[in-house]
């Protein structure tokens, strides 16, 4: 009988058939797919892909392999190709279209990405390239998962004219309608100029990679052209300038593996969507007091200290995932964990300019606070500011817009939001670093703080400018009412007479103080007024 079955599927398949391989036509449709599949994998091919390397860049597929977890990658649209015509282009086609679009997972979380690959016409934009992105971005706000991007590309794509145009717009509307809804990460590994730098800006963080990756609106022959100024990429649009100059980057990582452990870290702190809470990590309790925050704030009040120090005694060991760090240095903001739960910090930094809110600052400080709201991140504020910068700069570049931004941004957060006044909490600076006024939930100060209208000295010379004027000796005068002034104002405790600070805490206790009161608002709800939207100053 078995003899018979094995005769009759030799009839059935025929013994050629059985034994060769590539005559089967169930086997050759196998076959043509795996070879379809083996093409798609080399994208522009081998001579391409050096050149890649060559440049010290991983290829779109080398970068997806290293961002997921191995084996979590479920590549969507590999088959897809141009449409266009002209010039051509009907000759020359490639799987794929120059982008690595899908989904997988990064620590067991799933996230959607996409992955331009340079070997393929530059990685530049067509109007199918474009549509597999837009795929993936309307799967991840449907699923609620995070997007990634990375960016390696030429721009729009030469040969396609307005529909590559059409399709940056449907992926710059996609982006706008996914903010808040789900993070969004831009890591520019290469290119990226002219509108296609739009995308990114929407997007929630951007990084970039030192040496290799430039953004810019127009090159440097269009400005030498246009304004006569002669700059090399990397200074106009390079990776450092736009962490330290223009603040369009969050990040400027040394290499490519740098950029994508960053990309994962910052997910570590977030919810995969603005419905849910970022993932806890296990903390195990133990005696949270810190005996050294009693000794970080120097003696005498003018001179500096680095918020830092006082932010990695309160966190736990190591947690902070510091953002922005090269831009508006009198501000620090950044990731941390409190007892294992996730928090963002917003903290003046009086060791540069004095930790003033100045423009950038304030937009710097704004948009984290409305990163952490939109996702559900709360926020812890470090305030020791002397107020808003004067000069001229500051008030023709609109220091009055700007600063209302972090006001703004404040007062309409609805997370949980706590104030510890270290020292200095002067004039409006006092009521826009999260007062208790504009919504703060708890507002603790430690008894070097000093919240007043302005300094003893300023206040001294307007409040009694008659007396000092006709006084014998204006100087010893100007200090004795300088110290009264100081003796009422430089203070927490007129604050707390009024309910205005909740605490004057010892700065060793500010720890316990926070992992308790965080832990009490875990539950808050506030509802604002409804609204299409607040019109925020922009
Ligand atoms: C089609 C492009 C391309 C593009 C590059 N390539 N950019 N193909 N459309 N935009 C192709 C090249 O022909 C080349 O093909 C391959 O990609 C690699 O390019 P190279 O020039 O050899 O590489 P490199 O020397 O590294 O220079 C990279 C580059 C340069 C700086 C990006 O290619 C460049 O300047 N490209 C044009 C950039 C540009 O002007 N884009 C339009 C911007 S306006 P082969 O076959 O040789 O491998 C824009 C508007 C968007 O984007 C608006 C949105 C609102």
């Amino acid at each position: 009988m078995v003899k018979i079955v094995i005769l009759s599927n030799f009839v059935l398949l025929s013994p050629h058939i059985f034994l060769t391989k590539g005559n089967n036509p169930v086997n050759d449709k196998i076959e043509h797919l795996q070879t379809k599949r083996e093409e798609a994998l080399l994208g522009g091919g081998d001579a391409r892909i050096s050149s890649q390397h060559q440049k010290g860049k991983l290829t779109a597929r080398e970068r997806l392999h290293f961002l997921l977890d191995e084996g979590s990658f479920e590549e969507i649209g590999m088959f897809v190709t141009h449409r266009s015509t002209d010039f051509g282009m009907e000759n020359e086609r490639y799987l794929g279209d120059g982008v690595v679009t899908g989904y997988g997972t990064i620590n067991s979380r799933l996230v959607y990405v996409f992955s331009q690959d340079f070997t393929i016409f530059g990685g530049s934009l067509s109007e199918t390239h474009a549509e597999k992105i837009c795929k993936i971005m309307d799967l991840a706000v449907k699923n609620g998962a995070p997007l990634i991007g990375l960016n390696d590309s030429g721009g729009a794509r030469i040969q396609e004219g307005v529909v590559s145009l059409g399709g940056y717009a449907d992926i710059f509307y996609r982006n706008t309608m996914a903010s808040g809804v789900v993070p969004q990460l831009s890591a520019i590994m290469g290119p990226c100029a002219g509108g296609a730098v739009y995308s990114p800006a929407i997007t929630d963080f951007v990084l970039m990679v030192e040496k290799t990756s430039y953004m810019f609106v127009t090159g440097p022959n269009v400005v030498k052209t246009v304004t006569h100024e002669e700059v090399s990429s990397e200074e106009l649009g390079g990776a450092n300038t736009h962490a330290t100059k223009s603040g369009v980057t969050h990040f400027a990582c040394a290499n490519e593996l740098d950029a994508i452990n960053h990309i994962k870290q910052l997910l570590s702190y977030m919810p995969q969507n603005c419905e849910e809470t970022a993932p806890a990590i296990t903390y195990k309790s133990s005696n949270e007091s810190r005996p050294r925050l009693n000794q970080i704030i120097p003696e005498n009040s003018n001179q500096p200290y680095d918020i830092r120090e006082v932010i990695d005694e309160i966190i736990d060991t190591n947690s902070f995932l510091e953002v922005h760090k090269g831009f508006a240095e009198n501000m620090v903001v950044g990731f941390a964990h409190l007892a294992g739960r996730s928090i963002g910090i917003v903290a003046n930094q009086p060791a540069f300019l004095a930790g003033v809110l100045d423009i950038n600052s304030s937009t710097k400080g704004a948009r984290f606070v409305r990163f952490c709201d939109s996702f559900n991140i709360p926020l812890l504020v470090l305030e020791d500011v002397p107020g808003f910068l004067p000069g001229t700069d500051q008030e023709w570049n609109a220091i009055i817009s700007n600063g209302a931004k972090l006001l703004y941004a404040f007062c309409e957060a609805t997370v949980p939001r706590i104030t510890v006044i270290t020292r200095k909490a002067y004039g409006g600076a006092y009521d826009v670093m999260n007062s208790k006024h504009i919504g703060a939930d708890m507002n603790y100060a430690w008894p070097s703080a000093e919240i007043a209208v302005m300094g003893a000295k300023g206040a001294a010379e307007i409040i009694f400018k008659k007396e000092l004027a006709t006084a014998d000796d204006a100087d010893a005068k100007l200090v004795e009412k300088e110290k009264e002034y100081a003796e009422i104002f430089a203070n927490p405790y007129r604050a707390a007479e009024r309910g205005f600070i909740d605490e004057v805490i010892e700065p060793t206790e500010t720890r316990t103080k926070l992992i308790r009161a965080f832990k009490m608002l875990e539950n808050k709800v506030v509802n604002n007024p409804r609204k299409k939207h607040g019109n925020i100053p922009l």
